[in-house]
Formats: C-alpha cells, sequence, structure tokens
C-alpha cells in the first residue's frame, strides 16, 4: 500500500512585523486587550510581496530540504484564498517560478484557513492512488489584503505567511495516517471575504449600485463557539480514523487562529505544553499558512523526530474543518 510521506517541510514569513502596540496606533485597541482575547503578540504584513512569491519561498525550502529536485515534482496543490489573480492558479505560478517541469498538474484549493489540510488531503488521494508520484503542497495566504484596517473587531487578529511540505509516494509505516475533510456551506455567513466583481452592462443600474465591501467579516464569537467544537470532533475522527491512541500523539499542531480555542483542544486530549505547538504569539492567524508555518518551524527546533505521530487540526470560513494525522 502506498502513503504520501513528508520527505521536507518549508515556510516563509514576510519581514515586516506589526506589533499589537502598532495597531493600538491605529485602531482603539491594546496589547492588553489583545494578548488576553487572543495570545497574539505581533504578527508578520507583506509589503510589495506577492502571495506566489511567498508561496514559493517556502516551496523551494521544502524541495531544499527534501533533497528532490523541481524536476522530479509532478503535482503541486496550493492552498489560498489570497491569490493575486483569479487565474491562472497561484500552483501554475509557483510551477514557472521553482522551475518545475512542465506537464505536472497544478491547482489551488479554496478552504479558507482549512487550506493546507484540504491541500494536504487532495494530494495524498493522488499519490496513494499512483496518479503522482511527488507533490509539492503549500498553504499561503496574504490576510492583510483583505482587511478593512479601521475595524478593531478583525485586524489584530490575522497575518501573512506561508509553509509548504514535499510528499513522496511511498511504501511503510510512515507518512500520512488519515486525512479528513468537511465543510457546511449553511454556515458561510460566519466568515467570508466577498471577490470584488465588475458589473455588466445588462444589470440594472450598473454603475449606480453600491459594491458590496470586499473586507473580511466575521461572527467572532459564533465562530469561536463553532471552532471549539469542531476541532473537538475533528480530533477525535483524525484519532480514530488512524487507528491510535491519544496517548501516542506526540504533537498536535492545531490551525493557529486563537489561543484559547487551541487550549480547548489541548485539555480535550489531555496533552501538556509540550505536546502542542504554537506561534500565533508571533504570527497571528495566517490563515492556510498557519500549520505548514507552525509543522516547519517544529521541526526544524528539533520538536518532531523519526516514527512521531504528529495530528493536525483546523477550521475555517466555508465553514470548512480538517484534521490529519502523520507518522513522521
Ligand atoms: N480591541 C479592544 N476591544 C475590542 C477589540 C479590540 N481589537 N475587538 C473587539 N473589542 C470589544 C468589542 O467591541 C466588545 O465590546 P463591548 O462589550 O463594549 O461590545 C468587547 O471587546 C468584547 O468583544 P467580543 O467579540 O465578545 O470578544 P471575544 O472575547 O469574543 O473575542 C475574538 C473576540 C478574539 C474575535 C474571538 O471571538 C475569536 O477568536 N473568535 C474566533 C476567530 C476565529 O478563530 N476565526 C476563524 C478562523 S479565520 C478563517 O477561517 C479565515
Amino acid at each position: 500500500m502506498l502513503r504520501a510521506k513528508i520527505l521536507g517541510t518549508g515556510s516563509y514569513a514576510p519581514q515586516k512585523v506589526i506589533t499589537n502596540r502598532d495597531l493600538a496606533g491605529i485602531v482603539e485597541t491594546s496589547d492588553e486587550w489583545i494578548t488576553s482575547r487572543t495570545g497574539i503578540r505581533e504578527r508578520r504584513v507583506a509589503v510589495n510581496e506577492t502571495t506566489t512569491e511567498m508561496a514559493s519561498k517556502a516551496g523551494k525550502a521544502a524541495l531544499k530540504a527534501a533533497g528532490v529536485s523541481p524536476k522530479d515534482i509532478d503535482l503541486i496543490v496550493v492552498g489560498t484564498v489570497t491569490p493575486e489573480f483569479t487565474f491562472p492558479s497561484t500552483a501554475c505560478f509557483v510551477q514557472s517560478t521553482l522551475g518545475i517541469k512542465p506537464g505536472a498538474a497544478a491547482f489551488d484549493v479554496s478552504a479558507a484557513c482549512s487550506g493546507f489540510l484540504y491541500a494536504l488531503d487532495a494530494a495524498e488521494k493522488y499519490l496513494k492512488t499512483g496518479a503522482a508520484k511527488k507533490a509539492l503542497v503549500i498553504g499561503v495566504d496574504a490576510f492583510s489584503r483583505l482587511m478593512d484596517w479601521t475595524d478593531r473587531t478583525t485586524c489584530v487578529l490575522f497575518g501573512d505567511g506561508a509553509g509548504a511540505v514535499v510528499l513522496s509516494a511511498e511504501k511503510g509505516a510512515k507518512g500520512i495516517l488519515s486525512s479528513n475533510v468537511h465543510s457546511d456551506g449553511r454556515r458561510w455567513e460566519m466568515l467570508y471575504a466577498r471577490g470584488v466583481s465588475q458589473k455588466n452592462p445588462f444589470e440594472d443600474n450598473p454603475h449606480d449600485a453600491p459594491r458590496p465591501s470586499p473586507h473580511l467579516k466575521m461572527q467572532g464569537n459564533e465562530t469561536f463557539k463553532i471552532a471549539v467544537r469542531t476541532m473537538g470532533s475533528a480530533i477525535n475522527e483524525a484519532i480514530e480514523n488512524s487507528g491510535i491512541k491519544p496517548d501516542d500523539i506526540t504533537l498536535l499542531i492545531p490551525h493557529q487562529a486563537n489561543e484559547r480555542i487551541i487550549n480547548a483542544a489541548k485539555d480535550r486530549l489531555k496533552l501538556n505544553d509540550e505536546r502542542v505547538y504554537t506561534n500565533l504569539d508571533r504570527f497571528g492567524n495566517t490563515s492556510a499558512g498557519s500549520i505548514p508555518l507552525a509543522l516547519d518551524e517544529a521541526v526544524r527546533g528539533g520538536r518532531i523526530k523519526d516514527n512521531d505521530i504528529v495530528l493536525f487540526v483546523a477550521f475555517g470560513g466555508g465553514l470548512t474543518w480538517a484534521s490529519a494525522v502523520v507518522r513522521w
């Protein structure tokens, strides 16, 4: 049986650091409010940098860590909801930027904060069935471009960043043990950002009608409650489908949205701090970039070793939620 094994990881975050104090200079907020409600202290913002550039830097680092040539990649899947072009996909731009061979399959996946795990899930299916041999999977978002920077209820929560993994179809016990993705489109209004589109000349008052705001909108309180519930059920499903016990988990890498949501997941699994990876204090919520950025830090920091069991769990706009278990 073939499994999708992670050969290497990479990540990239923009240089520009925006602290809570910086934000207190542009909206009515405070370091104390943001830190105590979310755990976030600072975030990165892409200045004169595109989603493709962030994705490509993370992808290049993952290829290097994996020791895999771009010429050997036959599948690129990018999770993002902030591409700079409607089309071509960010995956196609990454393909040409990194010199990945022409003819490889390349596509984007839209699942907001669950984007990386959705992309990982899609790639896993290609690799398990033999439809691809080596895949580059990237999660990347630049939510700074979706923000209403006058809205203190949302602009303090997000940051920009990217992370990537190189996967290979291999026989053996190592690799993705289970991957689970779900959505509930009835709840789209919890969290969304409208695309900007032109009116066509056949509509009523094409030039006068007000345009809906393209900024991110979120019902924070309700999203919080749903996030705690769905992360819990996604964790249970991941454990059950991969045939492991909660005690087997070496490291939980949850989507980095809010420290209080992460603590709820940690308590549910009765994990101590050493078995949960967080970096949201330094990056905020980077949406699809969040899990692979944390994973890359954990790998490079020596937190994940051979045969360790790592559990990923995410939720986001859609609503979407997803989980995966990997034997390293
Ligand atoms: N600074 C100061 N005060 C603020 C701020 C701010 N930045 N933002 C809100 N407030 C005020 C509110 O106006 C409110 O004031 P009021 O009581 O006078 O009305 C008060 O603080 C409390 O606001 P709440 O919204 O109740 O605060 P809460 O404790 O719920 O925290 C938060 C808000 C952090 C947004 C929380 O609800 C949360 O984390 N939600 C989930 C976010 C999330 O995980 N999103 C999904 C992933 S993202 C994706 O998929 C793209």
